[in-house]
C-alpha cells in the first residue's frame, strides 16, 4: 500500500514534500502549521478507494472542524468530498470555498432560531439534534430532506472530551423519541430522510464502531416501520483514528471498513431498509497526517528535577496536549541525526498546563533550533487561540516542492481589531 509518506530527513534536516523546514521557518516564521497537499488528496483516495471495495454507495463528508482553512477546504472539494460542518462560520467558509450547498450536511447540537434561519437561508441539508430544533425549522419551512442525529446509546474516543454518544452526551436523540421526531417531520411534509450518528474521536477498532452503528439500524428499522420513513442516506459520522504515538499502527481500512459494511449489508437486507447511501464524515483521518508544526526553541534551562525546553508555539498554538493530555511525537527538524536527551517541551504561556511533552526524548539541539510537532493538520490552528494576547500563526501550505502561504500570521495590529 502507498501512503503517500511526505516527510523526509534529508541529511538531518526535516523536509515536507521535498521543502526544508528550516527553509520554510526562515521564510515564514514561526510557530508555522505547514501542510502538505499531496498526502490530502491522497488521504481522500485511500478512503474512497476502501469503500469502493465495500459498497457502490458511499459518500465521503470532509469534517471541517478538523481544519478549515480555505485553501484546504479546496483541496478536499476537488477530491470529491461533501462537507460536514457545524456551525454557520463553517457554512460560510465551505461555500466560499466552492462546495454547493447540497454537499454540506449541518450538524449541530444547541441550534438557536438565528442561526436556523441562516441555514435555510443557505440551502443547506439540516441534521436535527433534538425535537425543538426540528419544531423551530419546520416553523420557519419545510424542508425537502431532514436528517436526525440519533444517540445509539454507546460512544468511543480517545478521550473522555471527544466521546459523543452514550448516557452522558449531550448529543443526538434516544431510540425512545426518534419515531415520534421522524413521524413530525413526515406530518409536516418532509419527503426525503437520512438518518446520522457521531459516537466520538479517535476510533481505533471497528468494534465500538461497528455495535453502535448495528444500533443505529435498528433505530433506522423502527422508524422505517412506525413510521413509514425512507432512508435516502445513512451517515455513520467521523471517528477513524491515526497512530499518533510511534508504538501504534495504523488503522487496516481494509479490515475495519470490511467488519463495518458486512453488518451494514446484512442489516440493510435484513431490515428491508434498501439500498441507501452510506456516509462518512472524517475529519482527522483526512488531514492530521498532513501537518505539522514548526516551532523555535527558545530556551534550554534546568531545574533541580528536570530538563526543559522551551518553544514558541504554546497551547495557544496547538491545544491538545493540554486539553486531553494528547500524545504528540515531537522531532528535532534542524537536528535529526542528533543523539536524544529528555527534556519537557513547554510554551510560552503563562500556565503550568502548558506542557507539550513530559520527559520525553528528543533530538539534541540548541537554541534556536527548530522543531516538528508532528500530526498537527487536525484540530491544530482550528482550535487556535489569542490567549495570553499571542497572534494566531500563519499556514503554509506545500505542493511538489513549492510552498504558499494560506493564511497570513496575525500582527499586533489584529489583537486591537473592533475595539474602540
Ligand atoms: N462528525 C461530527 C458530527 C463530529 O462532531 C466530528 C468531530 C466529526 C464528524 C469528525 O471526527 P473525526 O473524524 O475528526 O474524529 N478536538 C478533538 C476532536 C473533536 C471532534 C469533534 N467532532 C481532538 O483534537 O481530538
Amino acid at each position: 500500500m502507498n501512503l503517500y509518506w511526505p516527510y523526509e530527513n534529508r541529511s538531518g534536516y526535516l523536509h515536507i514534500e521535498g521543502v526544508s523546514s528550516l527553509d520554510l521557518a526562515r521564510r515564514f516564521g514561526t510557530p508555522l502549521y505547514v501542510y502538505s497537499e499531496g498526502r490530502i488528496r491522497r488521504q481522500v483516495q485511500r478512503l474512497r478507494e476502501a469503500l469502493s471495495k465495500q459498497y457502490t454507495r458511499t459518500r465521503i463528508l470532509y469534517a471541517a472542524k478538523a481544519n478549515t482553512n480555505t485553501s484546504v477546504l479546496r483541496v478536499v472539494r476537488e477530491e470529491g468530498t461533501g462537507l460536514d460542518a457545524v456551525s454557520p462560520g463553517e457554512v460560510y467558509l465551505a461555500l466560499n470555498a466552492g462546495f454547493s450547498p447540497d454537499d454540506i450536511l449541518f450538524t449541530s447540537t444547541s441550534v438557536g432560531l438565528e442561526e436556523m434561519l441562516y441555514l435555510i437561508d443557505a440551502g443547506v441539508r439540516i441534521n436535527v439534534d433534538s425535537e425543538s430544533q426540528l419544531d423551530r425549522l419546520l416553523k420557519q419551512e419545510v424542508p425537502e430532506t431532514i436528517s436526525v442525529r440519533v444517540n445509539p446509546g454507546q460512544g468511543a474516543g480517545h478521550h473522555e472530551h471527544v466521546v459523543a454518544a452514550g448516557h452522558y452526551a449531550k448529543f443526538g436523540v434516544w431510540e425512545r423519541d426518534a419515531v415520534a421526531v421522524y413521524a413530525k417531520a413526515a406530518d409536516a411534509g418532509v419527503r426525503s430522510f437520512g438518518i446520522q450518528m457521531h459516537i466520538g474521536s479517535g476510533i481505533m477498532e471497528a468494534g465500538p464502531y461497528v455495535a453502535a452503528t448495528e444500533k443505529l439500524l435498528e433505530i433506522a428499522r423502527r422508524v422505517h416501520k412506525e413510521a413509514g420513513v425512507d432512508f435516502d442516506f445513512v451517515d455513520l459520522g467521523g471517528g477513524i483514528g491515526i497512530p499518533y504515538r510511534p508504538e501504534e499502527g495504523e488503522v487496516d481500512l481494509d479490515a475495519f471498513l470490511g467488519e463495518l459494511f458486512t453488518l451494514v449489508k446484512s442489516k440493510l437486507r435484513d431490515y428491508g431498509l434498501g439500498e441507501p447511501e452510506i456516509w462518512l464524515e472524517p475529519g482527522r483521518f483526512i488531514v492530521v497526517q498532513a501537518g505539522v508544526l514548526l516551532t523555535r526553541v527558545t530556551t534550554l534551562k534546568s531545574t533541580p528535577y528536570g530538563r526543559f525546553m522551551g518553544v514558541d508555539a504554546g497551547l495557544n498554538t496547538l491545544i491538545r496536549p493540554a486539553m486531553y493530555r494528547a500524545y504528540h511525537r515531537i522531532l528535532s527538524a534542524s537536528a535529526m541525526d542528533e543523539r536524544e536527551e529528555e527534556y519537557d517541551v513547554y510554551g510560552p504561556i503563562c500556565e503550568s498546563g502548558d506542557i507539550f511533552a513530559r520527559q520525553r526524548q528528543v533530538q539534541r539541539t540548541g537554541e534556536g533550533g527548530l522543531l516538528a510537532i508532528m500530526d498537527a493538520g487536525a484540530y491544530g490552528f482550528s482550535m487556535a487561540s489569542r490567549y495570553n494576547s499571542r497572534p494566531l500563526p500563519a499556514e503554509v501550505m506545500v505542493r511538489d516542492e513549492e510552498a504558499r502561504v494560506i493564511r497570513e500570521r496575525e500582527t499586533l495590529d489584529d489583537l486591537l481589531r473592533g475595539q474602540p
